[in-house]
């Protein structure tokens, strides 16, 4: 072993040990100004977020537009460069390593894209673009690929010869199905799936996502699904991450999310889904104003400029994460309102 080799954490073992930690991610964007381009301030896109990942676990990442969902996504793989904070992968902090110790972990950390048709490239054929990671692993000979990506097409639903047509030739839905197949190639064990069916028809949506479970099921995947839609979210997901202006509101099982919320926010957001039984009443909770710039957040809880709870001692401090029940937490210093 090198010294620079990247040190595995060994107080775990690698049954109880999580696949993924993040541990205080922070992501700064900065803004430059003035003729000397120097920095006058910052966008806090994600601060201090910390979660963990069990293997073969599916936990959604919801929060409003802006919250930081796809920044977290993408700090995480290293796709942008985290401002602080570790991201733990099988127990190595990521963040630390370089770009050629960073190779053997990208094959096993992959991600679908929101938009199936940004992130085809359309001078590329399909064998290519589902092949390219293949080849940048030397994963195989160029027979075996080929025959690899036939494999993965039949099984994201499209068809063997589909590998010899470009991009504009498919649907929305088809081209989230090469995205998939994309991802898959290289066999990882972690997803992020960003919002991998807002950018679909409605009706083809639920497709989408039951092969994104069927293949999750298949190949004991971990995946950070990130969404919009709480509906999916309650769908597919073992626990669930809410987000607000960068930072992490409540996490919680699916099921005591949605039954129990315990944070304002995740109270406010789920008033405002849609319920499918009609004999059941929920108060609709208008979040008042938008969500304030990142650049200058409120101090103290982030939220509470919307929050139809706030006290005076809310400005004064960030709030913890706290585990209020078993597996249950968050970021609220009120008790008796929810
Ligand atoms: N490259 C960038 N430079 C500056 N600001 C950025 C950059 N990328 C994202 N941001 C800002 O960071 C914040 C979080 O953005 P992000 O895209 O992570 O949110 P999101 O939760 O994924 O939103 P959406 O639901 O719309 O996809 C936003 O205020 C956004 O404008
Ligand atoms: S800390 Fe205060 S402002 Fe923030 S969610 Fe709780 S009650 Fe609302
Ligand atoms: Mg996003």
């Amino acid at each position: 072993m090198t010294q620079n080799a990247p040190q595995k954490d060994m107080s775990f073992t690698s049954k109880d040990q999580p696949l993924l930690e993040v541990r205080n991610l922070q992501k700064y964007f900065p803004i430059r100004g003035g003729i000397l381009s120097r920095v006058v301030a910052n966008v806090k896109a994600v601060d201090d977020v910390s979660f963990s990942l069990k293997r073969g676990e599916v936990v959604g990442l919801v929060g409003e537009s802006g919250s930081g969902k796809t920044t977290v996504g993408r700090s995480i793989l290293r796709l942008i460069e985290p401002t602080g904070g570790e991201v733990k992968f099988e127990g190595v902090d990521i963040t630390k390593l370089s770009k050629s110790q960073m190779r053997e972990y990208r094959k096993k950390m992959q991600i679908i894209f929101q938009d199936p048709f940004a992130s085809l490239n359309p001078r590329m054929t399909v064998a290519d673009i589902i092949g390219e990671a293949l080849q940048i692993h030397h994963i195989g000979t160029p027979q075996e690929r080929t025959e690899r990506v036939g494999t993965l097409l039949k099984r994201v639903g499209l068809l063997p010869e589909h590998m010899r047509r470009y991009p504009h030739e498919f649907s929305g839905g088809q081209r989230q199905r090469i995205g998939i197949a994309r991802a898959l190639a290289v066999n990882p064990s972690f997803i992020v799936a960003d919002e991998p069916v807002s950018a679909l028809d409605v009706s083809i949506q639920a497709q989408v996502v039951n092969l994104i479970q069927d293949l999750q099921q298949e190949m004991n995947l971990t995946v950070l699904f990130i969404a919009h839609d709480l509906a999916v979210v309650e769908y597919i997901c073992d626990r669930v991450i809410v987000m607000y202006l960068g930072r992490v509101m409540e996490i919680a099982t699916s099921r005591e999310l949605y039954q129990n919320p315990k944070h304002p926010y995740t109270e406010a957001l789920l008033s405002a889904a849609p319920i499918p039984d009609p004999t059941v009443k929920r108060e609709r909770i208008i979040l008042e104003g938008d969500i304030p710039s990142p650049i200058n957040p409120p101090s103290g809880c982030v939220f509470r400029t919307r929050c139809r709870y706030a006290i005076a001692e809310c400005a004064t401090k960030v709030p913890d994460l706290r585990e209020v029940t078993p597996g249950h937490f968050k970021a609220c210093i009120r008790d008796d309102i929810l």
